[in-house]
């Protein structure tokens, strides 16, 4: 598919990246790219042996990028050991990508309420029934497990499970990249630097 040649300057970008990236994210929602809020997340383990998959960005403020998880998955483990993550985003419509590096908490577990209400009750199901990355035995087990849920919690109060939240990546790097012609993109990474008057030094890099 052909893109129009879009330039991305430094007067374009807001000084603070979580303005900035709110401005991409709803641009991306207008533009109807299929599944805007899919990110991939990487982490890694105790050794710095990394791994990476797919999540949806369920909220963003100045606090940092928010996911949803089962606390006792892979990527939970891998960032009870080691709290640091990365997300990148690409929104090929649009040509543009962003990147975000920082330090991972989980959120509290009012928020993590308040968006699995929001949930329709056949997924809020579905999450006590999955042990999220354990090895399962067969599918007739998940489908039996998810049966005696279902009829465990018959009406609309379904309960947080223990084991499942939200995280919060809090970056302290977050990049905008829009591609252009010929391999010369246009490329900005914002750094936490608290000597700066907003806490962020914003760069352009080479693409
Ligand atoms: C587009 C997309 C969105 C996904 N969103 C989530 C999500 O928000 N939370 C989640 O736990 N898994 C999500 N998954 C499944 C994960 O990619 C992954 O398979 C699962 O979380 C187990 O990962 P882990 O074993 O590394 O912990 C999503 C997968 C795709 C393809």
């Amino acid at each position: 598919m052909e893109h129009p040649d879009r330039s991305l300057t430094e007067d374009d970008l807001d000084p603070d990246p979580i303005e900035q990236f709110r401005r991409w994210f709803s641009e991306a929602q207008a533009a109807g790219v299929p599944m805007p809020d899919a990110m991939a997340l990487a982490t890694a383990d105790a050794d710095g042996r990394p791994s990476a998959r797919h999540v949806l960005l369920r909220g963003f403020d100045e606090r940092g990028f928010v996911f949803h998880t089962n606390y006792e998955s892979r990527k939970a483990r891998q960032l009870a050991e080691n709290p640091h993550a990365a997300i990148t985003i690409a929104w090929k419509e649009l040509d543009r990508q962003v990147c975000a590096r920082g330090t991972v908490e989980r959120t509290s577990r009012e928020e993590s309420e308040a968006y699995f209400r929001s949930r329709p009750r056949e997924a809020r199901i579905g999450a006590w029934a999955s042990r999220q990355s354990h090895v399962l035995p067969s599918r007739q087990e998940l489908d039996d497990r998810y049966a005696e849920l279902d009829a465990r919690y018959p009406g609309e109060d379904v309960p947080l499970p223990p084991f499942w939240g939200g995280f919060r990546i809090a970056p302290h790097a977050v990049e905008f990249w829009q591609g252009r012609m010929f391999r010369l993109h246009d490329r900005f990474l914002y750094e936490r630097a608290p000597t700066a008057p907003n806490g962020w030094r914003l760069e352009r890099l080479f693409p």
